[in-house]
C-alpha cells in the first residue's frame, strides 16, 4: 500500500490542499472523494453517523479512523475512545488533530475489549469480500464486552446493477454483487487496488447468525444505505 489516502489526508491536513482523492470501481467510472468530507464535523455527518454517535457508550474502538472525525467528536464528550486505522497518514492526521489514543494497525492486530465499536463510512468495507466476513465478525465479536455493540454502516449497492428500463444487469454467476475491486488515485498516482465490499442488511444479517451474533437493523438513510447494531 502507498497509503495516498494518508498522503492525501496529511496535505489537507497540514493546508496543502490542491485536488481531491480520485475513486473508480469495476463497476463504476471515475469519482471525486472530496478531503473536507474526510474532515466532516458532526452537523455535517450523516444522519447514520450521527445515530451511531448517540448510540456510542463506554470504551469505544473506532475502527478505520481516517482523519479521526468521530473519534474526536466522542472523545470531546468525554468518552474513552481508541482509534486504529492501518493508515500511517491518517493515524498522523488523527493525532495532529487531538485524537489522543491512535494506534497505526488493522483491525484483525486488535486485542482490547470494548462497549462499543465504530465501523462507518461502509463499515462493512473493511471486510474486503465475502469469504472474509465471518473470521471478521468473529474477531469483532471477540472485542466486545459482555453488554458491547458493534455500529457498522453499509449499503445495499444493487442500485448500481440497474440500467434505464429497469432490469439488472449483474452476472448471477459471478460473486456477490456488493464485492467490488476498488481503485484510488492521488495527485496522477495510482494506490495498489483493493478489495471493498458493500452488505444488504438481510445478507449482513445472515452472516451474523452464522457466527452467533444479533444483528438489528437501527436506521436506514435516504439511498440504500442503513445502520446496524450488533451485539452478543
Ligand atoms: C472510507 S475510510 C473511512 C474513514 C472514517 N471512518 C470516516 O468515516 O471518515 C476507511 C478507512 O478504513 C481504513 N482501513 C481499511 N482497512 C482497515 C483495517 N483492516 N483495519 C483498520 N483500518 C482499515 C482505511 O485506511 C481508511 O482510513
Amino acid at each position: 500500500m502507498k497509503d495516498l489516502f494518508g498522503k492525501a489526508l496529511l496535505d489537507y491536513q497540514n493546508g496543502n490542499y490542491t485536488e481531491d482523492l480520485i475513486t473508480s470501481t469495476h463497476i463504476s467510472d471515475e469519482d471525486s472523494l472530496p478531503l473536507p468530507y474526510l474532515f466532516r464535523d458532526y452537523k455535517n455527518m450523516p444522519k447514520l453517523e450521527q445515530e451511531a454517535l448517540k448510540l456510542s457508550k463506554g470504551k469505544v474502538l473506532d475502527v478505520g479512523c481516517g482523519a479521526g472525525s468521530h473519534s474526536l467528536y466522542l472523545q470531546n464528550k468525554g468518552l474513552k475512545v481508541k482509534a486504529i486505522d492501518v493508515s500511517q497518514g491518517a493515524i498522523a492526521v488523527s493525532k495532529l488533530r487531538g485524537v489522543t489514543h491512535t494506534e497505526n494497525k488493522g483491525l484483525l492486530e486488535e486485542t482490547e475489549q470494548f462497549d462499543t465499536i465504530l465501523l462507518l463510512m461502509n463499515g462493512t468495507g473493511i471486510f474486503q469480500e465475502t469469504a472474509k466476513i465471518s473470521q471478521y465478525l468473529q474477531h469483532l465479536k471477540s472485542l466486545l464486552k459482555a453488554n458491547g455493540q458493534i455500529l457498522i454502516d453499509s449499503s445495499d449497492i444493487k442500485y448500481m446493477y440497474e440500467d434505464e428500463d429497469g432490469g439488472f444487469w449483474m452476472d448471477m454467476n459471478a460473486g456477490y454483487y456488493g464485492e467490488l475491486d476498488y481503485f484510488l488515485s492521488y495527485k496522477n498516482e495510482k494506490e495498489v487496488p483493493m478489495k471493498w465490499l458493500y452488505l444488504d442488511f438481510d445478507t449482513l444479517k445472515l452472516a451474523c447468525d452464522t457466527v452467533d451474533l444479533k444483528c438489528e437493523l437501527v436506521l436506514e438513510g435516504e439511498h440504500y444505505d442503513y445502520l446496524a447494531r450488533l451485539t452478543l
